[in-house]
């Protein structure tokens, strides 16, 4: 029945049970973890084969020897590999190192302290340097921001994406707003794509905002599908290319949740303007990239259907995990008025929001019984959740077993927090 429903005693009949399950939990030492969206052992294993894959041949398809430095934009036959992950052109397409973190945190610097057209463009030139940050969304994004002294201004995400009426009023209102954070393609935390409209709308906003204003399109789930039925992404690029809004847009990738988190391959796309102001930039920081780690990539994804294959494997290990915190929510929490939550047909997590001002007191109860979840509000700038109803489930690297046991303590949670907030209301 829907809580709302409940009289009082009904109430306190519930309460003792689901503490009573909660109790039992706390006896079980649990030491479980849904926080960080990491891949598995069994992911992570699926690209084994990538040791040992050069077998002594390390030259390039033109010849380059690639255990020697150079070749700062990344090897030709890697820029033509994830090119076709992002969609886009390999001429603008470079390849780097392991992290796009790092590019992003690169780009932003970059744009701030230097420039993208020169030093009178930097950012820094201003008093205030804003970004607009779909919330919920991605704590690290919001760490750059803060760490580099950007001020954040939260913006809703709907089911089309980000609140695009909202933003074009913002950027046509303030020129201190500089940029965007979108992952346009099963957000973190959403699960959401961004729909056709609202990649439109984004790739318009360079002729509303200006030169100054850059989207950083953080795609890093563009290939990471679930069920074969999951919504496509519209190419931005073409739409930036239509408005001739190339300049605005940086789009960014890894094989991250591709092959290995912590020894693959990231890669950026952006216009010929940005790609060489940006690698007069990266010059001063590196030589050139991990070529030999780029060969190992290529030779193991880059034949025809490798690329579909292997993120299939994927799937079939993580869809479980998945389909085992949406099936326990919905049996549990369908129309009981205690939450609601996303199911994604891809990506790495799953957003759960409960009734305003329980988040907090969620994570903590499930901290208590051995569960770690992410803090509520990591996906707010600033880390506050004005509402305080966010929670991001990362079902992905436990055990499926420990999936099952750490959602039915986190649904328990969630019981006991909001049965517990509407005996505070009612008396
Ligand atoms: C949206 C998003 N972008 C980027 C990353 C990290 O990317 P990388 O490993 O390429 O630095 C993550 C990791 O969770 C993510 O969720």
């Amino acid at each position: 029945m829907h809580i709302d429903q409940l009289s009082v005693a009904e109430l306190e009949i519930q309460r003792d049970s689901v503490l009573q399950q909660y109790n039992g939990l706390k006896e079980l030492d649990l030491a479980l973890d849904l926080t960080r969206g990491k891949p598995c052992r069994e992911q992570v294993a699926l690209s084994d084969a990538l040791d040992g894959i050069l077998h002594g041949n390390y030259l390039a398809e033109n010849g380059t020897d690639v255990r020697n430095y150079g070749g700062l934009g990344g090897l030709a036959e890697a820029r033509a590999l994830f090119s076709q992950v992002l969609n886009t052109p390999p001429e603008e397409t470079l390849v780097a190192g392991n992290s796009s973190l790092t590019l992003m945190y690169n780009t932003i610097d970059f744009a701030l302290t230097e420039g993208l057209r020169g030093p009178l463009s930097a950012w820094g030139n201003n008093d205030a340097v804003k970004f607009l940050c779909p919330t919920p969304g991605y704590d690290r994004h919001f760490a750059i921001c803060e760490h580099l002294g950007i001020e954040m201004i939260s913006v809703p995400m709907l089911d089309s994406g980000p609140d695009m009426d909202i933003i074009e009023t913002l950027v046509k209102e303030d020129p201190s707003i500089k940029g965007i954070w979108c992952v346009p393609r099963f957000s973190n935390p959403t699960g959401g794509v961004y729909s056709n409209e609202t990649v439109e709308r984004i790739a318009h906003l360079g002729l509303i905002a200006g030169d100054h204003f850059i989207i950083m399109w953080d795609n890093a789930y563009a290939i990471h599908t679930l069920y074969d039925d999951a919504p496509p992404l519209m190419p931005v690029r073409d739409l930036c290319h239509k408005y001739g809004t190339m300049d605005n847009l940086f789009q960014f990738g890894s094989t991250s949740k591709i092959t290995f988190a912590g020894a693959g391959v990231a890669f950026l796309a952006s216009s010929k303007n940005n790609l060489t102001a940006l690698m007069q930039h990266l010059a001063f920081q590196t030589i050139g990239p991990d070529k030999v780690n780029q060969l190992r990539h290529v030779r193991f994804l880059a034949n025809p259907d490798k690329l579909a294959t292997h993120m299939a494997a994927h799937a079939a290990i993580i869809r479980l995990r998945f389909e085992c915190v949406i099936d326990a929510l919905e049996q549990e929490l369908s129309d009981r008025g205690m939450g609601d939550w996303s199911s994604p047909r891809g990506g790495y997590f799953v957003s759960f929001n409960t009734l305003p001002g329980l988040a907090k007191n969620v994570v903590k109860l499930a901290e208590s019984i051995g569960v770690k979840l992410t803090p509520a509000g990591a996906t707010f700038p600033y880390g506050d959740d004005p509402q305080d109803t966010n929670i991001r489930l990362a079902p992905t690297f436990p055990h499926l077993e420990d999936v099952r046991v750490a959602t039915n303590a986190f649904v328990i949670c969630v019981k006991l927090a909001s049965i517990e907030h509407y005996l505070h209301l009612k008396h």
